[in-house]
């Protein structure tokens, strides 16, 4: 397994897009110890779409951060498209994080300056495309997504709905192995929450790309293949 940051994309990624072992985390409360997770063991291969359900403080947050190496294990290791995290310096964790991984969260994180288009080109920027291409790259996609016609809107004047749409769009457009995404529909209506569903299915489908997602939603963790349930720490398949 090629442990370069950079050596790994959708085309080339192995099967294995993410997998951890034995993963605890313990956080440092006053004189306490809080243990949130305790030898959590997770393998996705590529194209699947999983859901973590819990209830709320159980961990959930706490695990998708791990995975996604924005916070660091007490115990155990992740690796992404191949490439174990532990060991990485932060520039090459970003790398890895910019090259194969898109993060959808409650609240979309849109930048509020930059329009729509802007918010979806800067990861491709990052990258180091050229500007026309990731802008392109970045029209192309939010036209999928259904905002063809929002292009020029900043967050500030889109829908909750759309906003999300933006951040789904920005997530995915470096064409990521894997996606993480806590609560993404948490904070939109029924029907809005259902069509943002929609698209992350489609683009599941379609795309192959691999989704974790954190829901409290019956209906969207059933449409998932595998539903895992996180209590007291550990993880364990519905
Ligand atoms: N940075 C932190 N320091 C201390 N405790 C934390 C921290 N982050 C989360 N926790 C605690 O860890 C538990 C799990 O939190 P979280 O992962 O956010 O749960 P969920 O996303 O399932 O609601 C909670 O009891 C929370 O209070
Ligand atoms: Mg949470």
């Amino acid at each position: 397994m090629s442990n370069d940051p950079m050596n790994s994309s959708v085309e080339n990624a192995p099967s294995s897009v993410l997998s951890c072992v034995d993963l605890s985390k313990s956080y440092t409360e006053g004189a306490g110890k809080l243990d949130v997770l305790s030898g959590i063991n997770l393998e996705l291969v590529r194209g699947e779409m999983v859901a973590v359900i819990g209830s709320s403080g159980s961990g959930k947050s706490t695990l998708l951060n791990l995975l996604g190496g924005l916070d660091a294990p007490s115990e155990g290791s992740v690796a992404v498209a191949g490439v174990a995290l532990k060991g990485l310096s932060e520039k090459q964790l970003c790398q890895l994080r910019n090259k194969n991984m898109g993060f959808i969260y409650q609240f979309h994180h849109l930048l509020p300056e930059f329009t729509a288009v802007e918010n979806v080109v800067m990861p491709l920027m990052i990258q180091g495309l050229k500007p026309k291409d990731a802008k392109a790259k970045a029209i192309a996609l939010l036209e999928r997504v259904g905002l063809g016609a929002r292009l020029t809107h900043k967050p500030s004047a889109l829908s909750g709905g759309e906003r999300q749409r933006v951040a789904i769009a920005r997530a995915l457009v470096g064409e990521p192995a894997l996606v993480l995404a806590d609560e993404p529909t948490g904070n939109l209506d029924e029907r809005t929450a259902q069509s943002v569903q929609d698209l992350m299915v489609e683009l599941n489908e379609s795309l192959g790309i691999t989704f974790l997602i954190v829901t409290h939603d019956g209906d969207f963790s059933s449409r998932c293949q595998r539903q895992l349930v996180l209590h007291e720490g550990r993880l364990a398949s519905l």
